[in-house]
C-alpha cells in the first residue's frame, strides 16, 4: 500500500476481534511512531502495551461514560450538537469507550516527557512536547492502517489521569497523551460516514 493509500485507509475503529496483533508487527508500528518529527531531536517516548485483560480492566474502570446509546444521545443533546455526522459518531462511540479499550488486540499507553507543566502552558511552544507525540501516534495509526490495523485514541479526563498514574509506572517528568488501543476490525466493524470535507474550501491562495 502506499503512504497515500494508507492515508486514505485510515479510520477509527472501534469494534475489534478478540485477536492479538503479533509483536514483531506492533514493535514495527511503534517503529513507524518513532520517525515521527519531535520538537527536541530526543523522541523522548516510551510505549507501555498492556495485553493482560485484569490490567486493563483496572486501567479503564474510571472511565465515566454512559454504556448504552440512549445515555449517549442524551449526552449529545446536552453538549448541543447538531452537525448529523457528528452527533452519530459521538453516539456510535460513547457507548463502546469500555469495550474498544478492552477487547482491542493491543492496548497501548504512549508516554511523552515534557520539560514544565502541560496544563495551563503560557506559550504555545510550551506544548511542542504534546505536539509531537501526536505526530508520533498518527504515524503509528498509518502504518496500522497499511498492516489492515485500526485502532481508536481516547485522552484521559482527569480523573482517569490520576488512574494511569495509580496503575502505572509514570516517571517524573512524563506524561500519557491518549490511550491507544490497535486491532483488526471485527466483521461489520462500524466505519463512521465521514463529515463532508471539499479540498477547494480548505486551500486559501495568499491569504485566507
Ligand atoms: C485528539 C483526539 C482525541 C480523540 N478522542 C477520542 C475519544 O476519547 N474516544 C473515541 O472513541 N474517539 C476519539 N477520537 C477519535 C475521533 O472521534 C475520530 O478521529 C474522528 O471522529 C474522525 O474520524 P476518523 O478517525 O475515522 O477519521 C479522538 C481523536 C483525536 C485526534
Amino acid at each position: 500500500m502506499d503512504v497515500y493509500e494508507a492515508i486514505a485507509s485510515r479510520q477509527t475503529i472501534r469494534d475489534f476481534e478478540a485477536r492479538e496483533i503479533p509483536m514483531a508487527l506492533l514493535c514495527k508500528l511503534i517503529d513507524a511512531g518513532l520517525k515521527a518529527p519531535s520538537n527536541d531531536h530526543l523522541r523522548r517516548w516510551e510505549f507501555v502495551i498492556i495485553q493482560d485483560r485484569a490490567r486493563r480492566r483496572a486501567l479503564i474502570q474510571s472511565i465515566r461514560a454512559p454504556q448504552d446509546t440512549q445515555g449517549a444521545t442524551n449526552l449529545v443533546n446536552e453538549w448541543g450538537l447538531v452537525e448529523q455526522s457528528q452527533r452519530e459518531m459521538y453516539i456510535d462511540a460513547i457507548p463502546k469507550q469500555h469495550a474498544m479499550l478492552l477487547e482491542a488486540g493491543a492496548l497501548v499507553i504512549p508516554y511523552f516527557y515534557t520539560s514544565g507543566p502541560l496544563l495551563q502552558p503560557e506559550t504555545l511552544s510550551a506544548l511542542n512536547s504534546f505536539a509531537s507525540i501526536w505526530c508520533c501516534i498518527e504515524n503509528i495509526l498509518v502504518a496500522a492502517a497499511s498492516e489492515g490495523i485500526y485502532g481508536v485514541t481516547r485522552i484521559p479526563f482527569e480523573e482517569e489521569r490520576n488512574s494511569l498514574r495509580r496503575h502505572l509506572h509514570i516517571p517524573q517528568g512524563y506524561e500519557v497523551p491518549c490511550y491507544l488501543a490497535l486491532g483488526y476490525p471485527k466483521g461489520g466493524a462500524k466505519r463512521m460516514k465521514q463529515h463532508e470535507i471539499r479540498l477547494e474550501d480548505k486551500i486559501h491562495l495568499n491569504g485566507w
